[in-house]
């Protein structure tokens, strides 16, 4: 059962800066954090190293929305990231950040390598370019209407209503989602990465996995599942992948290519190497030991299913080319549904780390997590019910229980001191549970922690078993038995020892309760082989609260409130505007969709009635510099025209164009009230001139 002592680097995907952690991130976070815990308990030598993911656009806008520079904003979230993780027992070894000196040297030099290689190509291509923000767009900041079906308002990249996928020059009447803005075709050099060139190396990575020199291969590094969807990708063929963004850009600039950064993507995965070099500084490992090409460490990276072509393809073929080692294997879980659904604002079923802690025990999320994950690629439901009778009827109910029954007649008859051995009932039990280590060992090697979760639970029903038949708040009435007594309880908390030990990579906190309370020094799993004979614990403190419903429905209720009265029409809209990946919810918006309206202080020149209409009138705004706008507004029944001009009045200034009966309106003008004659046009205070922005 004991393995020789492995070298091992394991890596989880890197989280985007410009979110928060959700529950679905933890689901990576709490798989690959349960490995790890269980490799060191083993005494192998495992790092596991993490960063938040800081380059690209949305990082760039959100932090000019919000007027900081972006190195603020990661830093910002780097400590909101790690507070997350830290509450839900997610201990990295190191946690870095893509924006660190490591990284840029390290992401500069391998594009060195793969230029130096003739993996790097350079063409001419034409993208649509926001000529008002002067920078081109990315695919999800591009709106226009589908060209197949001809739906409104959809993405750069992808239609929702249809599904069709295009490139957003094929979109119809496209606008910049910054800026409001026509975008303009326009050519530039983009730096390609030669994937294509690469596929005879892939196609034996992908088949036979790494070989290290003088060794045999060392299979397949992919799960069957995603192996299979990698042979599409080769059959549909491998394109060259663009790697290099115009500025501007937050991100590392492209050696010897002034005004071309290196795309996010390929600065990311780059960033587990950064991070492990950042724990080889502070710590005294040696980097080249694990990232040489004949390094004999292992290297091991947790993703999710949507990013398997970066880390299967780009990544390996990346790292080959620029002479580095390749992962020994990679593993893809699936997605996190709540309730039998995705995540979703309006259900309260966005969940966030932060929010969750604040209602349940995040050890519980652990538990439940564990539960459900196996080593397939297939989603996992987070179902509330579920969640609160596992929780509650197997780690409350059958683990916890067995200490509680028993440890207070230890404290209370026998001052603390635990029996020296036991009946040969008792060695039944305990040998049960002391042969299992093998078989969970290896489920929780090969990831299969449900299956774990279900043997240790099995063995909790035999300990309780045990109890019930030896009834020790019975016998401890009679003289004779208190010996028995004594024996009796110290099994049962040798049992319950033994199951703190296996459930110890998933409940870290609770184990440790556990060693304190059987003044234990840290369990490791060769412990299994021993049994507490003798010695003293300490009073036992209850170590784990059932969960109510009321803390679930709380929890959900929060959600929800934050995302309900947003009026119909609106709510659309704000779910779907750009940053898709930026977490906000539909009724508040954040900071950077509020900054994308432009408010503007209008001088209203003219106004006239409009023959015809019997509500509107028709304005001449002036906003500086000489710009004018013609907009029509529902305010007759209060203002006459010889009331309004000359007066100055805020105006939405970005509000795509609008043909009406009468004409086109080229914004909106804000007034307070219900409408009709209660109506009151909102005027800025003395001074403001037409043209300053309203914030
Ligand atoms: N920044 C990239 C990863 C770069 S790795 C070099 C990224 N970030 S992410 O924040 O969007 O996601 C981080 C990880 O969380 C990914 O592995 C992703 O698959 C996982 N998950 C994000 N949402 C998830 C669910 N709803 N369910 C399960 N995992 C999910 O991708
Ligand atoms: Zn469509």
């Amino acid at each position: 059962m004991a393995s020789a002592p492995r070298k091992m680097l394991v890596t989880s995907a890197l989280p985007y800066a410009n979110g928060s952690i959700h529950l679905g991130h933890l689901v990576e976070y709490i798989q690959t954090d349960i490995w790890v815990r269980f490799q060191k308990m083993r005494g192998h030598e495992c790092h596991y190293v993490c960063a938040d993911d800081t380059h690209g656009t949305p990082v760039m806008l959100r932090a000019e929305q919000e007027g900081i520079p972006p190195e603020e904003l990661i830093a910002r979230m780097q400590r909101e990231h790690l507070r997350d993780f830290t509450a839900f027992g997610v201990a990295f070894d190191q946690y870095h950040s893509t924006n660190s000196e490591e990284n840029r040297l390290l992401s500069q030099e391998i594009y060195r390598r793969l230029k130096a290689g003739g993996l790097i190509e350079i063409r001419s291509i034409e993208q649509l370019y926001d000529p008002a923000r002067e920078m081109f767009l990315p695919d999800r900041y591009i709106k226009g209407e589908c060209p197949r079906c001809h739906a409104k308002d959809q993405y750069g990249d992808a239609c929702e209503q249809c599904g069709a996928t295009y490139d957003p020059t094929e979109l119809i009447d496209p606008v910049s989602a910054i800026s409001g803005a026509t975008p303009v075709r326009r050519q530039s050099e983009h730096h390609f990465f030669r994937l294509g060139a690469c596929r005879e190396f892939l196609e034996d990575w992908l088949r036979n996995g790494r070989r290290r020199p003088g060794a045999p291969p060392a299979g397949s590094p992919l799960q069957s599942e995603a192996a299979n969807k990698i042979e599409e990708w080769f059959k549909a063929g491998l394109r060259d992948w663009d790697i290099s963004r115009d500025a501007p850009y937050f991100g590392f600039e492209i050696p010897d290519a002034p005004g071309k950064f290196l795309y996010v993507w390929l600065d990311a995965p780059i960033g587990y190497m950064a991070s492990f070099q950042a724990l080889c500084r502070r710590t005294g490992l040696d980097f080249d030991e694990f990232w040489r090409p004949d390094s004999e460490a292992g290297l091991y990276h947790f993703i999710g299913k949507d990013i398997l072509y970066f880390h299967a393809l780009f990544w390996p073929a990346t790292l080959h080319h620029a002479r580095y080692r390749t992962p020994d294997r990679i593993f893809v879980h699936g997605f996190l549904t709540v309730n039998g659904q995705k995540m979703s604002k309006s259900r309260g079923t966005f969940i966030t780390a932060q929010a969750f802690q604040e209602h349940i025990e995040p050890e519980y999320l652990r538990y439940y997590l564990a539960a459900k994950l196996n080593d397939r690629i297939e989603d996992i439901d987070l179902n509330f019910d579920d969640f609160l009778a596992r929780v509650n009827s197997d780690l409350v109910g059958k683990f916890i229980n067995i200490a509680s029954r028993t440890a207070g007649f230890i404290s209370t008859r026998f001052d603390g001191r635990l029996a020296a051995g036991g009946a040969s009932e008792d060695t039944a039990l305990l040998d049960a549970l002391q042969s299992a280590a093998p078989t969970i060992e290896r489920c929780y090697e090969e990831r299969r922690y449900g299956e774990a979760l279900r043997q240790i639970m099995e063995l909790a029903d035999l300990a309780n078993a045990y109890v019930n038949e030896q009834q020790p708040w019975a016998r401890i009435k009679d003289p004779d038995a208190l010996a028995r007594v004594q024996e009796t309880c110290t099994t049962a908390l040798n049992a319950f020892r033994l199951l703190a030990l296996y459930l110890k990579p998933v409940l870290p906190r609770i184990a440790a309760a556990v060693e304190d309370f059987l003044n234990l020094p840290p369990m490791q799993w060769s412990d299994a082989g021993e049994l507490m004979t003798g010695g003293t614990i300490k009073p036992y403190a209850h170590m784990a609260k059932r969960v109510e419903k009321g803390q679930v429905e709380a929890l959900l209720a929060q959600g929800q409130g934050a995302a309900a009265p947003a009026p119909a029409g609106e709510k659309k809209r704000a779910e779907s505007s750009p940053p898709a990946d930026a977490p906000g919810n539909a009724a508040t918006i954040t900071a950077e969709e509020f900054a994308r309206v432009d408010l503007r202080v209008a001088l209203i020149v003219d106004a006239k009635e409009v023959p015809g209409a019997d509500k509107l009138l028709e304005l001449t705004l002036e906003l500086g510099d000489g710009e004018r706008r013609t907009v029509f507004a529902g305010i007759k029944s209060k203002y006459a025209p010889g009331d309004l001009k000359g007066r100055h009045t805020v105006m939405v200034a970005n509000l795509a164009p609008r043909k009406m009966r009468f004409g086109v309106s080229e914004g909106m003008v804000l007034a307070a009230g219900p409408g009709g004659s209660e109506l009151w046009l909102i005027q800025p205070d003395q001074g403001a001139q037409a043209g300053m922005r309203v914030k």
